[in-house]
C-alpha cells in the first residue's frame, strides 16, 4: 500500500500562518494514519522560491533574490516541526536538483510539439503570480491582491491547454474520485468544459526563475516550475534512488481552493503532455477564515502556529484545526474557539476520562489492574472503531474521523457514570464488577489512544504512558482485548490542565 502526500510549497514571501499549518496538519494525519495501517508512505513540503512576488520583496530588503529566500526558508522549514509534523522531505525550488528536472520536463513538453511563441498582452497578478482576464476583476483589481495587476505586454511561450480539453474531460469522467470533495470536482470539471485558453509558461521580463533550455532569455512562469515539484522532489530526495518508481502516480495532493485550478486542470495537462501519468487524487480544503474574515496582513487578524501552541500546545492546534471546521469546508474559527475546545473537549471529556480512570484504579485496586475480560456492551464498541475511523480518513473525513473517536470517549464518560465505579467499590461482593468496569475504560482509553496517535501524536504517547499500556500503534492496536494487566499504575496528571480564558481582543 504505497501513499505520497504532498502539501502545496509554500510562497516564502510571507510567514507561516494558521492557513498553512492547516494543510500541513492535514497532510500528516493521513499519512501518520497509513503508516500505522502498514503503509508505506512519502510525505513531500517545500517552498516555492521563484517568481516576481519573491524578487520584488528581495529588492525591498536590498539583498539578492537567493539571499532573501536562504534567510526565509529557514522559517518555513521549521513550520512542519513546530505542528509536529513529519515530512520525508523539504524542497525548495531553488534547488539545483529542481531546477534540472524542471528543465527536462518543459523540454518534454516542448518537443511534444505543445509549446509555441506568441506574444502575450494583458494582465497579470503579482500576488496571485497568475494571468487574469478582465471579466475575473473588479473595479479593474484583484479581488484577492487589490492593486497587483499591471498591464504586460512580452513574447512568451505558451502551453497548448487547449489541446487537451477533451482529455481532460475523458480523465474528468472515467475517475469520479479524481478530485473530492465532489463540489470541487464539479467546479474542476466544468472549467475544463468551459474551454480552455493556452497559458503562457514562461516570463520574458522576470529574471528570478529557471532560464528555459530552449531559449535562456527567458524564465518559466513560477507555477511551471512549482507545480513540477511534486515530481522533481522524489528523483533527489534520496541519493541514489529514484523515488518515481515507488511513488509516482500514488500520489494525492492536499490544497485549498486557491488554487484547484492549477492543480486540477494545468498540472494534469502538463504531465499528460510531457508523459507521466496524472496524479491519483487531488483533495481540495476549505479555507479558513478568522472571525469571518480571510487571514492577511493588512486586516491584522493574521494568527501565527506559536501563538497557539505556546499557550496550548501541539496537540491543541492539531485538534482544533480539523475538529473545528468540517474538512473539505470553509469555515471561520476564533481564538475564543481554541479556548473552548481545549477546555470542554480535550479538558473536560478526554483528559478528565484519564484522571478518573487512573485516580479510581489506584484508590480502589491499589493501582492494580485485573487480567479479566471487558464488558460486551463496550468489546462491541471498540471492535468497529478501527474500520470505521480508517474509513473516514480514506474518503478524506478527517473531522467525520474525530468525531467517531469522540463518540467512544463521550460513552466511555457516560459508562462511568452508569456503573458508578465508587459504589461498587463500596460492596466487597461487587470486585469483580469493578474489575471489569475498570478494564473497560483502560480498554477504551488505550483504543482511543491509538485511533487519535494521527490527529494528537503527544497526548495519545501520554495517555498509553499513564496507562502503562505499550507505545506501539499499529492499527490492530485500535481494538478491544489487547490491554495488558498491570500493576502499579498511578494517578496521571492532567493531560490538558486548566487555563484562564483568552483577554477579548
Ligand atoms: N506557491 C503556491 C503553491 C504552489 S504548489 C505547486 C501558493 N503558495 S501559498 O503560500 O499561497 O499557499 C497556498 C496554500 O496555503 C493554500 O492552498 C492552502 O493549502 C494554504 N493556505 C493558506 N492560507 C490558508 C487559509 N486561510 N486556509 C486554508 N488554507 C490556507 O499558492
Amino acid at each position: 500500500m504505497r501513499f505520497y502526500v504532498t502539501t502545496p510549497i509554500y510562497y516564502v514571501n510571507d510567514v507561516p500562518h494558521i492557513g498553512h499549518a492547516y494543510t500541513t496538519i492535514a497532510a500528516d494525519i493521513v499519512v501518520r494514519n497509513r503508516k500505522q495501517r502498514g503503509g508505506e508512505t512519502f510525505f513531500l513540503t517545500g517552498v516555492d522560491e521563484h517568481g516576481t512576488k519573491i524578487r520584488r520583496v528581495a529588492e525591498v530588503e536590498g539583498v539578492t533574490p537567493q539571499e532573501y529566500v536562504d534567510r526565509i526558508s529557514v522559517a518555513w522549514r521549521g513550520l512542519a516541526g513546530q505542528v509536529g509534523a513529519e515530512p520525508d522531505f523539504f524542497i525548495r525550488t531553488s534547488d539545483e536538483q529542481h531546477a534540472e528536472f524542471v528543465r527536462d520536463f518543459l523540454q518534454r513538453m516542448y518537443d511534444n510539439g505543445d509549446v509555441y511563441e506568441d506574444v502575450y498582452a494583458g494582465l497579470y497578478c503579482v500576488g496571485c503570480e497568475a494571468f487574469k482576464l478582465e471579466s475575473e476583476l473588479i473595479d479593474g483589481k484583484c479581488p484577492d491582491h487589490g492593486d497587483s495587476v499591471q498591464y504586460l505586454e512580452e513574447k512568451n511561450y505558451f502551453f497548448r491547454l487547449s489541446a487537451y480539453q477533451d482529455r481532460l474531460l475523458r480523465l474528468y469522467d472515467d475517475r469520479p474520485e479524481l478530485v473530492l470533495p465532489r463540489f470541487r470536482y464539479n467546479e474542476a470539471r466544468s472549467f475544463v468544459a468551459g474551454g480552455l485558453q493556452d497559458f503562457s509558461i514562461s516570463r520574458a521580463g522576470e529574471t528570478w526563475g529557471i532560464p528555459l533550455p530552449w531559449d535562456k532569455s527567458q524564465v518559466a512562469y513560477v507555477w511551471a516550475d512549482a507545480l513540477t515539484n511534486y515530481l522533481s522532489a522524489l528523483t533527489y530526495a534520496r541519493p541514489g534512488q529514484d523515488l518515481r518508481e515507488a511513488f509516482w502516480p500514488e500520489v494525492r495532493h492536499l490544497m485549498a481552493k486557491d488554487i484547484l485550478r492549477f492543480h486540477c486542470v494545468y498540472w494534469p495537462a502538463m504531465l499528460l503532455s510531457a508523459g507521466y501519468e496524472v496524479p491519483k487524487q487531488m483533495f481540495v480544503h476549505g479555507y479558513l477564515m478568522v472571525e469571518g474574515r480571510g487571514m492577511s496582513k493588512s486586516l491584522g487578524n493574521v494568527i501565527a502556529p506559536a501563538e497557539v501552541i505556546d499557550v496550548y500546545g501541539v496537540d491543541t492546534l492539531r485538534f482544533w484545526a480539523i475538529r473545528s471546521v468540517s474538512f473539505g469546508q470553509d469555515g471561520s474559527v476564533s481564538r475564543a474557539s481554541i479556548h473552548e475546545r481545549y477546555e470542554r473537549e480535550l479538558g473536560n471529556e478526554l483528559g478528565n476520562l484519564l484522571s478518573r480512570t487512573t485516580a479510581m484504579i489506584v484508590r480502589y485496586r491499589g493501582g492494580r489492574l485485573g487480567a479479566v475480560p471487558g464488558s460486551e456492551a463496550i468489546r462491541t464498541e471498540l471492535a468497529v472503531l478501527g474500520a470505521t475511523v480508517a474509513e473516514r480518513i480514506d474518503a478524506w473525513d478527517l473531522t467525520g474521523a474525530l468525531e467517531e473517536i469522540w463518540k467512544v470517549v463521550r460513552r466511555l464518560n457516560a459508562y462511568v457514570e452508569e456503573t458508578k465505579p465508587w459504589e461498587l467499590a463500596k460492596d466487597g461482593s461487587r470486585v469483580d464488577e469493578l474489575d471489569q468496569v475498570l478494564l473497560d475504560l483502560v480498554d477504551g482509553l488505550r483504543s482511543v489512544a491509538v485511533a487519535l496517535a494521527a490527529f494528537v501524536p503527544q497526548t495519545a504517547a501520554s495517555i498509553l504512558k499513564a496507562l502503562q499500556q505499550p507505545g506501539e500503534l499499529s492499527w490492530e492496536n485500535v481494538a478491544p482485548g489487547r490491554t495488558q494487566p498491570v500493576d502499579g499504575i498511578e494517578a496521571a496528571p492532567p493531560l490538558f490542565p486548566r487555563l484562564d480564558a483568552p483577554a477579548p481582543a
